[in-house]
């Protein structure tokens, strides 16, 4: 089983991307699953329907998210039928809020589990992921050995943490939120993918796909700024290909996909 695993989509310039790469990364690694993060899909905050949809279309199987998750107030509209979505599962009081935060994919006779995660280091007040994490995957074990989990997490120690917390319980952990892609892709010892962050799919020339420029003068002056986001310019895509052994749900091999606007790493 191959499945890919696209970066935070940021803004129209991330969805643009989306739809013109997705089908030719398809066409050359033919994945059984396809998953995206799409916490920054409407202006970089947030999902609508109308972008979820337009993500559906674009080729993707299942939407996760992550802090930007309720940033736009229409999720809570459509949230509970996108049964193609998914939010952080460890919310305090998780089955208050709305949204789930595992999936399942059928892919022939096999099926896949996708756990969406929240980290907690420097990112504000949610439930244990460890303990969450955990539950959700003994609840999926009794379904599949096929487990993807995709932690959205600032800190590096705790996404590793997360890797090797799961290492033999699921297929792959791999890291989204900070927006750029690390190039430590490995399968741990047990068999579980890993792989710290897998970057953003939007504006190529700014920083984490929002203009350069207010983040500079932000950084230069402590002045607050609003962040905005190009709708033109160039563009990047980042991804990451993990191959899962059929039989034991153990990962085979983890790539990273980068395709950028002046630089593409991709043949075809
Ligand atoms: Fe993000
Ligand atoms: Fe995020």
């Amino acid at each position: 089983m191959k499945i890919l695993f696209v970066g935070d989509i940021v803004g129209s310039l991330g969805r643009k991307k989306l739809s013109e790469w997705l089908p030719k990364l398809k066409e050359k690694y033919k994945p059984q699953a396809t998953i995206a993060n799409g916490e920054n899909a409407a202006d970089g905050r947030g999902i609508t329907e109308k972008n979820y949809k337009e993500i559906l279309q674009s080729g993707v199987d299942l939407v996760t998210l992550g802090n930007h998750t309720w940033d736009k107030r229409e999720i809570f509209d459509f949230i509970n039928d996108a049964k193609k979505m998914i939010r952080p599962a460890n919310y305090p009081q998780s089955a208050d809020v709305p949204g789930r935060g595992i999936a399942y994919i059928k892919i022939n006779q096999l099926e896949l589990a996708v756990i969406n995660l929240h980290g907690r280091s420097f990112m504000g007040e949610y439930e244990d992921p460890f303990r969450v994490g955990g539950e959700l995957v003994k609840e999926a074990a009794e379904r599949t050995k096929h487990i993807f989990i995709d932690f959205h997490a600032e800190a590096t120690s705790e996404k590793e943490a997360i890797g090797w917390f799961m290492d033999g319980q699921v297929s792959a952990v791999i890291g989204t939120h900070t927006h750029v892609q690390t190039n430590d892709g490995r399968i741990l010892p047990k068999g579980t993918a890993y792989l710290t962050d897998v970057g953003m799919t939007g504006f190529y020339d700014g920083i984490l796909g929002m203009k350069k420029e207010p983040i500079l003068h932000k950084f230069t002056t402590q002045l607050p700024q609003r962040f905005e986001l190009p709708s033109r310019g160039r563009s990047r895509l980042n991804a990451c290909l993990i191959e899962i052994d059929d039989q034991t749900g153990k990962a085979k091999k983890i790539e990273t996909i980068r395709i950028d606007d002046d630089m593409t790493l991709f043949e075809l």
